[in-house]
């Protein structure tokens, strides 16, 4: 597929930026919507990436992939108030709109689109899209509002953008596959792309919420990863998927994790699993460490896969 010049295509002339920046900035749906028709009048394939903003190069990996399958790039930064509880960290969630733009710049992102929330909640808003099944164990279960909140606004920001093509990561499993569902049961015309956990050197998944770690914490952290690549191993070579859990668990309380989940569960599906089938399966955790809630999952590899 061709990729044409920044900029392309004509109609309404959104604000620009700065000549030689590749980079638009829109806070407006109007002011998207045009910019969006005016692409696709020229042909051009858009992909898109939601984002909360505080970005990392897990986010960037995204950004990079949809770029590789779209001629345009739209980047939302929005921090989603719908799928905070109340007690959880809407108000500390780290921010840095200058710092994430230049990222977005430097990956090549084509529009960066900053909604406010009085324009994706305005008063009297009251939809909520319902993802049944897929939401409920894992993440779901203690955070109940959670998948709701994500699946109202990635549905509002689809209709926003209108994307040929979006890119999820795999770091949120249960999410991309609550966003598969309901773009599956509600005909979006949209693929819906998963990409890999990007990971530190030291194997801890990235994540905006890394910042919040203590420097003991973060000493510690990456051994969530480490439990569950072993686990997932040990599984793949025969040993009980119950007893392995339970080990892990322990191991994860020794060292300091508050554990939410420990499961095995099937890839495609999210069902519990006490023995593994024919499909893939997968190992979830989330844990807490001290006030920091982490979550990995890791793929379950059999020798004859
Ligand atoms: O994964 C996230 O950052 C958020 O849940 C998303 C998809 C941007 C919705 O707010």
């Amino acid at each position: 597929m061709g990729k044409a010049m920044p900029h392309g295509g004509g109609g309404a002339a959104p604000p620009r930026a700065p000549e030689g920046d590749g980079l638009e900035t829109v806070a407006e749906l109007a002011q998207l919507r045009a910019r969006i028709a005016a692409w696709r009048r020229a042909g051009l394939r858009i992909g898109f990436v939601a984002t909360m903003g505080a970005l990392h190069e897990g986010h960037l990996s995204l950004v990079r992939k949809a770029h590789a399958l779209a001629d345009r790039v739209v980047v939302s930064i929005f921090l989603n108030p719908l799928q905070f509880a109340p007690s959880e960290d809407f108000a500390s969630y780290p921010r840095d709109e200058a710092g994430d733009c230049a990222k977005l710049r430097a990956v090549g992102a084509h529009l960066v689109y900053l909604p406010s929330a009085e324009q994706m909640y305005p008063e009297g808003f009251a939809t909520r899209v319902a993802v049944g099944g897929l939401s409920e164990g894992l993440c779901g279960r203690t955070r109940p509002q959670f998948f709701s909140g994500v699946a109202t606004v990635v549905l509002k920001l689809f209709n926003q953008v209108r994307p040929d093509v979006s890119v999820f990561g795999e770091k949120d499993f249960q999410q991309l596959k609550v966003i598969e569902r309901m773009v599956r049961d509600l005909d979006l015309d949209i693929e819906i792309v998963g990409a890999p956990i990007v990971r530190e050197r030291d194997g801890l998944a990235m994540s905006s919420r890394n910042a919040y770690l203590s420097a003991s914490e973060r000493a510690i952290a990456p051994e969530l990863y480490r439990t569950i690549r072993e686990l997932a191993q040990e599984i793949a070579h025969g040993a009980a998927i119950d007893e392995a859990i339970g080990a892990g668990r322990k191991r994860l309380s020794a060292l300091g994790f508050v554990v939410d989940y420990l499961e095995v569960r099937d890839s495609e599906s999210l069902r519990p699993l006490t023995q593994l089938g024919s499909g893939e399966a997968r190992v979830f955790v989330a844990a807490t460490l001290g006030r920091t809630r982490l979550i990995d999952n890791v793929a379950i590899v059999r020798e004859s896969q």
